[in-house]
């Protein structure tokens, strides 16, 4: 995937949100976890040029169709570390919480939750993945892959579907 790409499946993805989502985000430094974010905003009527990674604060606040709670456990070493940020509270309601370095964090993320895996390919090439591990993050994947390949220039120019039954994307 290109930057392009990125910027197209987050916008994809927010569009579709229905509240409430978690969005677990992994890989390394760089991979795209935020630009993956500020295309989520934009799909979510947000502004995308307020996302930056939350540095010193772990959680940032957005409003769009939908409020988005983007977080970054980075830093976060221990459990009373992840409990001390509160990230909890966001979990019920129509937050969208989209989380970097979910792995820090899974003790205290729910059960159901969109999982993106970004991942280097090339200095501007980017792997991304996407699964769900429940019923409402699975619906909600369907319904972005069905607007992705509608929309995909990609999915246009290749036999291979951006995102494929494998939930797998690689372009
Ligand atoms: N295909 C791509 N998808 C996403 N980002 C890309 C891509 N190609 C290059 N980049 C660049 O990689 C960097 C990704 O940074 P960022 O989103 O902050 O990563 P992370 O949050 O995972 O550490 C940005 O500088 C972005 O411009
Ligand atoms: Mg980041």
């Amino acid at each position: 995937m290109s930057q392009k790409h990125t910027d197209r499946l987050g916008q994809v993805i927010g569009r579709v949100l229905r509240g409430g989502e978690t969005i677990a985000l992994y890989g390394p430094l760089g991979a795209g976890k935020t630009a993956l974010v500020r295309g989520i905003a934009e799909g979510l009527g947000a502004s995308p040029t307020a996302i930056s990674s939350p540095t010193f604060v772990v959680i940032h606040e957005y409003q769009g169709r939908l409020p988005l709670a983007h977080v970054d456990l980075y830093r976060i070493r221990t459990p009373r570390e992840l409990e001390s940020t509160g990230l909890i509270e966001y979990f019920s309601g129509q937050t969208v919480t989209a989380i970097e370095w979910a792995d820090r964090g899974l003790a205290a993320l729910p059960q159901d939750r969109i999982e993106i895996r970004l991942n280097h390919r090339a200095a501007r090439s980017r792997t991304i993945q996407v699964s769900a591990t429940g019923p409402k993050s699975d619906e909600v994947i369907a319904l972005a892959r069905i607007q992705h390949s509608k929309t995909s220039s990609v999915h246009r120019a290749s036999p291979r579907r951006a995102l494929n039954r494998e939930d797998t994307t690689r372009s």
